[in-house]
């Protein structure tokens, strides 16, 4: 279905988020090996969280929801042979890779047709250098097929920055003998060592390596999850671009590997507060929540081409691009090739979608130039299926003269299903 934004006069007041997804997966997936249950207070309810309770419950897991909305996790039996569909999520099916094989549960695991075309080979050669019998087909993507076999720990350098294949390989390091090491080549969302140690397990740091060593049974806790600072970002940009507007984002997750985008607006010239900070589990070293006001302001270019950077801000660079159509000077995003084999090909995407708008764009093998500031214009969009693309249009849309339709705009439900309603009752 179509969506339609008009230019935003303002932009103004607060709101909370959904919980966090990479949090919510994560709640549910180490839910499922905890001993004892887990208790999940604001679990996002999205398409792609609704996918990995239903992957989860295909394995045996049991998981109920009360009516507050708090949801309780306890593993079961393994149930094998089964065939796990990821529907849209790639944190789904690459984290399931990693427990399926640490379970020794034999089954299949598929996906929609954009999550086919994502690489998994990523995941599936350290899993298989683990003593995994894993095969992905034979473009390197889904379904993947795996058979109960016993692993062993590794040392894994990444090739690639990624919090789901580190994940996925923490999550198999639990099962295998001897310890798992995974070496980082930028920091990448640390929720999985976080909540693990929330959950009792020990997980070691040192510099770019994370170790965890097999044998070790996380027990279920309580788990609080933030709000989402992914989809708050949306909000943020939009504050940050419509003159006038000041928002206040409550409980918002603020785990600094996340958190690259307030650092990136700032430096552009954008006045933003953080507030009220205090802790989602309730331990310090548990993730960070926070209030976090942005104001409107006059905006200049910077360039983020640092790849510690793009990490902490990888989710956010389509809407950040919207953003630098208003800000004095080119904005160069590069080192950001990763973001072509995300839910769409998102350098691809926004390019092609900011042009229709009237923005000036240039696009590289690894980011992106936006030229401004510029005044956009209605058009016609799409959101290419993906979520996010979606919704930075919508961003778009506030800055533009005119009416901007979203062609395909129920992908938000993947992460925010009621973010039009929002958007709504923000702007004037
Ligand atoms: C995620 C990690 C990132 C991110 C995705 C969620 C996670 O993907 O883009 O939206 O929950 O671990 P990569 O691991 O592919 O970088």
């Amino acid at each position: 279905m179509p969506f339609s934004v008009s230019n935003a006069r303002h932009f103004r007041g607060e709101l909370r988020v959904p919980g966090d997804k990479s949090i919510s997966h994560r709640a549910l997936i180490l839910g499922a090996i905890a001993e004892g249950e887990q208790i999940v207070d604001g679990l996002a309810k999205s398409a792609d969280i609704e996918t990995t309770a239903r992957c989860l419950r295909a394995l045996g897991v049991t998981i109920t929801e009360s009516e507050g909305g708090r949801v309780n996790v306890r593993g079961g039996g393994v149930v094998t042979g089964a065939t796990l569909d990821a529907g849209n999520s790639g944190t789904t099916a690459r984290l399931l890779c990693g427990l399926v094989a640490g379970l020794g549960a034999s089954c299949t695991i598929d996906g929609d047709v954009s999550l086919r075309e994502r690489p998994m080979r990523r995941v599936t050669n350290p899993l298989a250098r683990m003593g995994a019998d894993i095969d992905t087909n034979e473009n390197g993507g889904l379904p993947i097929h795996i058979k109960a076999a016993p692993l062993r720990g590794i040392r894994y350098e990444l090739p690639v920055a990624s919090a789901q294949v580190k994940s996925a390989l923490l999550i198999a390091g639990l099962f295998a003998s001897g310890e798992t090491t995974v070496v980082e080549p930028v920091p990448t969302r640390d929720h999985t060592e976080r909540m693990l140690t929330a959950m009792g397990t020990e997980v070691r740091r040192h510099g770019r390596a994370v170790s965890i060593q097999g044998g070790q049974r996380p027990r279920g806790v309580h788990i609080t999850v933030p709000g989402d600072f992914s989809s708050a970002a949306f909000f943020i940009a939009a504050a940050a671009g419509v003159p006038g507007s000041r928002i206040t984002v409550r409980g918002c997750g603020v785990n600094p590997t996340r958190t690259g985008m307030l650092d990136i607006i700032t430096e552009m010239g954008c006045r933003v507060e953080t507030v009220n900070k205090r802790d989602a589990f309730g331990n310090a070293g548990g993730e960070p929540v926070a209030d976090v006001v942005i104001y409107e302001s006059s905006l200049r270019a910077i360039t983020i081409d640092d790849p510690v950077r793009i990490a902490a801000v990888i989710d956010e660079i389509p809407v950040l691009a919207v953003l630098a159509t208003r800000a004095a000077g080119t904005t160069m995003i590069r080192s950001a090739g990763e973001l072509r084999v995300k839910e769409s090909d998102r350098i691809k995407a926004t390019a092609e979608n900011l042009r229709i708008l009237g923005a000036d764009v240039e696009e590289f093998d690894d980011g992106l130039a936006v030229s401004g500031p510029v005044q956009l214009r209605g058009g016609n969009v799409s959101s290419f299926g993906d979520h996010r693309m979606a919704m930075a249009m919508a961003v778009a849309g506030l800055f533009g003269e005119g009416e901007t339709v979203i062609d395909d705009a129920t992908a938000v439900d993947i992460s925010y299903p009621g973010f039009f309603d929002d958007l709504k009752t923000l702007s004037d």
